[in-house]
């Protein structure tokens, strides 16, 4: 039976790492899901009640507890199963969650380059800006390129999960990028983690 509620968009990255968790760890039946649709310029009255910042994931506990910021709720859920934690608490840590952190970045800089393209009116579009953006993500990607892959394919945690989730939402959001011409190495490692069930039942909408 769930006990916990997450304010859900299939759309959203961000949501779609919890998810990712949740299936990982065995907990999906302890989430329901409460679909919003939202904007940064037309936030969802529900998540606004729970979470002042008005974004989600958000997380809703059985005491009335409310979580967000999907790093906040990983760390949360991790800590609520038996298994091997997707978060190390090991040597590992610090590494993982900066690796995490990266994959963050490529995320929000997604999400900028597509409220700037779909939400901004076009007079008021800045093209450094998005210039900027995108070379954000390739930075990033070059670097999960030339010194990440083996410890990407060491284990499917919370970096791991982070990284696969932001290449998702590239070929949703940005497919005209074409990331996998310049990262063959992350293209082939994506093509494999995204076979688990935990990627295909995610996939975003
Ligand atoms: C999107 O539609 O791309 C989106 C939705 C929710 C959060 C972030 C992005």
């Amino acid at each position: 039976m769930s006990t916990m509620t997450l304010y859900h968009s299939p759309a959203s990255p961000f949501v779609r790492k919890v998810l990712v968790l949740l299936h990982e760890t065995g907990q999906t039946e302890r989430v329901a899901l409460h679909a919003v649709q939202l904007t940064p310029v037309a936030p969802s009255a529900d998540v606004l009640h729970d979470n002042p910042a008005g974004k989600i994931p958000a997380l809703r506990l059985a005491d009335g507890t409310v979580l967000h910021d999907s790093r906040v709720i990983l760390d949360y859920l991790d800590s609520q199963h038996v298994g091997e934690p997707l978060i190390p608490t090991g040597g590992a840590r610090w590494r993982r969650l900066t690796l995490a952190s990266l994959a963050d970045a490529v995320l929000d800089a997604a999400v900028l380059l597509r409220y700037e393209t779909f939400l901004r009116p076009e007079d008021k579009r800045w093209d450094q800006w998005q210039a900027a953006q995108q070379e954000k993500i390739e930075r990033a990607l070059a670097y999960f390129e030339s010194e990440c892959l083996a410890e990407l394919a060491s284990r499917f945690d919370i970096a791991a999960i982070g990284l696969a989730c932001a290449l998702g939402y590239l070929d949703f959001r940005q497919p005209q990028l074409g990331w996998r011409e310049r990262f063959p190495g992350l293209a082939a490692w994506y093509a494999d983690v995204s076979q688990r069930p935990s990627m295909r039942d995610t996939h975003p909408k």
